[in-house]
């Protein structure tokens, strides 16, 4: 199985109901502040359920939502469909996207999923969409030096915080014997130093700088603002 396979199929990532929502709003909360204003033409890449588009939509004139898996874009389609401001795009439609037509491109906790030519070539996509005057946010970046018990603990901390602390710990001991875990063991997933990944960025004509902060609960890893170089 690949990363791409397993996030098209059936996977409970979230430990239960109360995880669900409390992430999506939390992370649209996020995006929603980097929205540079309500003009602006916003593209939240690999975006997942995104289930709190609404309210990033609500901050800019067009929110394009993409993901990878079809079943994501055939539930994004099913969910948006009343939102004239969320378009939820496929990759015939993304390529069709006028060049520098965008203000912020965000991809949030997706590049981990990615080996380094997939993040290059996103970064080209990113560059050639975006506005010379645009961002591109890219977020929860794992560390290099990163390891599963730092997620354990942010996790732990977000589910003591909104109330679901003992769903979190039995989710901990499912998340040992799933799929996502056999499939971290054997592809791995994409670490980086922040200086690897600003190079990266500097050699698609970006300039890039590390966040303070991230996008999300887990404040271990890492968000990087590029511009247009
Ligand atoms: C961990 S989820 C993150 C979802 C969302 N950004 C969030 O923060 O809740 C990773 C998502 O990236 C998508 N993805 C993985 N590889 C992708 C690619 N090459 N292009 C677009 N989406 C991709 C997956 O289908 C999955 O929905």
């Amino acid at each position: 199985m690949s990363w791409r396979e397993f996030w098209n199929g059936t996977h409970s990532i979230y430990v239960n109901e109360r995880h669900r929502a409390l992430h999506y709003d939390r992370i649209a909360k996020d995006i929603a502040a980097l929205v540079p204003s309500r003009e602006a033409l916003v593209l939240d890449y690999g975006c997942g359920e995104a289930e709190g588009s609404e309210a990033v939509a609500a901050c800019c004139a067009m929110l394009y939502l993409y993901d990878a898996a079809p079943k994501v874009q055939e539930s994004l389609r099913l969910r948006f469909t009343h939102n004239q401001r969320i378009v939820v795009l496929s990759s015939e439609a993304l390529e069709a996207m006028p060049d520098h037509s965008l203000d912020l491109f965000i991809a949030n906790s997706m590049i981990q999923y990615l080996n380094h030519a997939e993040f290059e070539a996103l970064l080209d996509v990113a560059r050639r969409k975006l506005k010379d005057t645009g961002r591109m946010v890219v977020a929860d970046v794992i560390p290099k030096e990163a390891n599963a018990i730092d997620d354990a603990k942010a996790l732990l901390n977000f589910a003591w915080t909104g109330g679901f602390l003992i769903p979190a710990l039995l989710g901990l001991v499912s998340t040992f014997f799933s799929d996502y875990r056999k499939l971290r063991d054997e592809i791995g997933l994409t670490r980086y130093a922040p200086q690897d990944i600003e190079t990266l960025f500097s050699a698609h004509g970006f300039s890039a700088q590390r966040s303070p902060k991230n996008i999300g609960h887990n404040q271990t890893r890492m968000m990087f603002v590029a511009e247009p170089a």
